[in-house]
């Protein structure tokens, strides 16, 4: 399948990293399931898409499908979710996790989807969209296979938002010059734009919930911040060795004082499909 998106992060062509890397991924998503953070941030989402039993739901961007499966447990055993995914390696990844729900795993592109209009009762997308070329289009995608009265659950990140303390600011300011062309994606503003977005789709019922989460140490942080994990490859920062090697010891000095602080905010954003959704241009008409 052609690459989706022009302007590449990992996440938006994980068949396009050597092994090595994709395995990283994959590891990574799996570590951010677990974080606490997250986990606040999906409840949210839960509450925001409110999945009924027999449900048929589709998880747009699916990754490691850990949301999926934990869909199929909201919409049981007469409900059915599928997880679709751009990515063949993280779809197999998924497939080999699957745990006897409800889950259909299938590969494809979020901004054309293979798949009938009004054939779902609800779509969640997590930290997708900020991958994708024209999310737009993808949410237009979302919203024609979703039947009228269906609800749509967006999750996004706000990379502005993010903000440290406990390190020189100074220092800061110049490691997000590499941070942002390297390790958060072009479109750094998708989570706070969600409700726009969705407003010019014309969703009714619409609620905007901004989840900012606190990590209070290094490691806490490093399961989501890329730029305060040393474990990632130093030559993936395209940065001056020694300013990513200044400013990731400073992180672990500000860990030992106890005074390392990062916040980020990520938005869960959810509204109805409408009868009769005038189709967004490019998106064939319902
Ligand atoms: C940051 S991960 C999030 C995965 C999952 N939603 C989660 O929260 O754990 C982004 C996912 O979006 C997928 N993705 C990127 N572009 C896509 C596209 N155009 N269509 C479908 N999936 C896409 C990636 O392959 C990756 O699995």
């Amino acid at each position: 399948m052609e690459p989706a998106q022009k302007e590449r992060t990992p996440f938006s062509d994980i068949d396009g990293l050597t092994a090595s890397m994709s395995e990283m991924v994959l590891a990574a998503l799996t570590e951010m399931g677990r974080h606490p953070e997250i986990r606040r941030v999906r409840r949210t989402g839960v509450d925001a898409l409110r999945p009924a039993l027999g449900a048929r739901l589709l998880d747009a961007g699916s990754g490691s499908g850990e949301v999926a499966r934990k869909l199929a447990a909201e919409v049981g055993p007469r409900g059915e979710v599928i997880a679709l995914d751009h990515s063949a390696a993280i779809t197999a990844a998924a497939v080999s996790r699957h745990d006897g729900s409800n889950v259909r795993y299938v590969v494809g592109d979020v901004g054309d989807l293979d798949l009938p209009d009004d054939c779902v009762d609800g779509v969640w997308c997590e930290r997708v969209l900020q991958h994708v070329d024209d999310a737009d289009r993808a949410i237009g995608e979302l919203c024609r296979v979703t039947r009228p009265g269906g609800r749509l659950c967006l999750i996004d990140t706000d990379w502005d938002s993010l903000a440290f303390d406990g390190m020189p600011p100074r220092l800061w300011d110049t490691v997000a010059r590499y941070v942002n062309r390297h390790f958060t994606p072009p479109q750094r503003d998708m989570g706070r734009t969600l409700r726009r977005r969705l407003v010019a789709a014309g969703l009714s019922g619409l609620t905007a919930t901004p989840v900012t989460c606190l990590f209070g140490s290094p490691d806490s942080a490093a399961v989501v911040l890329p730029m305060v994990n040393p474990r990632v490859p130093a030559d993936s920062w395209h940065a001056p060795l020694g300013l990513r090697d200044e400013w990731l010891a400073c992180v672990e000095a500000a860990g030992a004082r106890g005074d390392f602080l990062a916040v980020l905010t990520i938005w869960v954003v959810a509204g109805t499909v409408p009868d009769g959704l005038a189709p967004l241009g490019g998106i064939s008409p319902r």
